[in-house]
């Protein structure tokens, strides 16, 4: 408990130092009729000329391999639901995706079985904790949600596979399918985890012990970590964003990847549990489903309409790059599209 609440203001203290931060209004508000195109454009320029040179935080450094990638990398990208591309910064530089991958293998377990066994089999509870907590998973003896690690390297397990081999191509198919184009394994970047991975063994074989993993534990270790290893750009984000905006029909390849009738309940889990125990700071803030990863990304989704992307490897406390959450929530509140916000007309 004295974790729970030392990290609440932790995450507080950070939220309003970011909020002081922000030289627009810091609350995203309701909807607001469609801006004109070349208002995408000038926003992404805005933010990340507003950032590019923020040097808080610091790159991840419990996988040894992230923190060779240069800190100043910066890149901003919103996508729409039919594929255009508004950028500025490093948006085709390929760092791994880490957690962002997590919400599309869930996509995938929920496209193979419905969402019933998702919350039934993984859970879809925000935790209020760290990525990474033991203490979430002593408390509820479960997978808990899948952005969190926990339910992360469950979901893995969950998606029906013949095989090891063909565990890994699902889910690989999957998220270059909601990229829209081929996604690669960073190699060095699986190995740096792989040979690191002693507390994702520990949670896979708790797990296995309870009953709430679903095949092999260091088969899922493996697959889960390679599945985190995969490298993306921003630009990659937010077509894997936009297909989600986009109903589940990826932009370019006009593939149907996941069910529409779905994608709320996944957007939902996003929006509760994206940013781990920032999840509330996040909704308050930004008011948009979004996920984070340790690589520097962050994909948020307004539904229905476009997804705004960033990488930054800067990292708060909290595994959450600074300035990509800086720039998507401007651009969130710019643009008025938190998703509470509602229009009475
Ligand atoms: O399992 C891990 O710890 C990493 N592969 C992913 C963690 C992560 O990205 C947390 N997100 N901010």
């Amino acid at each position: 408990m004295i974790t729970i609440n030392r990290t609440s203001t932790l995450g507080i203290v950070a939220a309003m130092a970011a909020l002081s931060m922000a030289a627009v209004p810091a609350f995203a508000k309701g909807p607001v009729p469609d801006p004109a195109v070349k208002d995408f454009q000038r926003v992404v320029d805005a933010a990340h000329a507003r950032y590019k040179d923020l040097k808080d935080g610091k790159n991840a450094d419990y996988i040894p391999i992230l923190t060779e990638t240069p800190s100043d990398l910066f890149g901003v990208v919103i996508v729409t639901k039919d594929g255009k591309v508004y950028s500025a910064g490093d948006v085709d530089y390929k760092f791994s995706i880490q957690s962002v991958s997590k919400p599309f293998t869930a996509a995938l377990v929920m496209a193979q079985q419905g969402p019933e066994v998702l919350r039934e089999k993984i859970g879809v509870e925000p935790t209020g904790m760290s990525f990474n907590s033991k203490m979430a998973l002593a408390v509820y003896e479960d997978s808990v949600n899948p952005l969190v690690n926990a339910g992360a390297i469950a979901a893995v397990s969950l998606v029906q596979a013949t095989s090891e081999a063909d565990r890994w191509n699902k889910i690989s198919q999957n998220l270059s399918d909601f990229a829209g184009q081929p996604l690669t394994v960073l190699e060095k970047v699986y190995e740096s985890e792989y040979t690191t991975a002693f507390g994702n063994r520990g949670i896979a074989n708790l797990l296995y012990n309870w009953g709430r993993l679903y095949s092999e534990p260091e088969e899922a270790l493996r697959v889960y970590t390679r599945q985190c290893s995969v490298g993306v750009s921003a630009r990659d984000l937010g077509l894997m964003g936009a297909t989600l905006a986009n109903g589940g029909v990826n932009p370019l390849t006009k593939k149907q990847v996941m069910p529409a009738k779905h994608v709320p309940e996944l957007l939902a889990v996003m929006a509760t549990a994206g940013f781990y125990d920032e999840s509330g700071v996040w909704m308050y803030t930004a008011g948009l489903p979004a996920k984070t990863g340790v690589g520097g990304g962050i994909v948020a989704v307004v539904p229905g309409r476009f997804a705004i992307a960033a990488f930054s490897p800067r990292l708060n406390e909290a595994g959450n790059s600074v300035r990509s959450m800086k720039a998507i929530q401007d651009i969130a509140a710019e643009l008025g599209v938190g998703v509470f916000g509602a229009n009475p007309n």
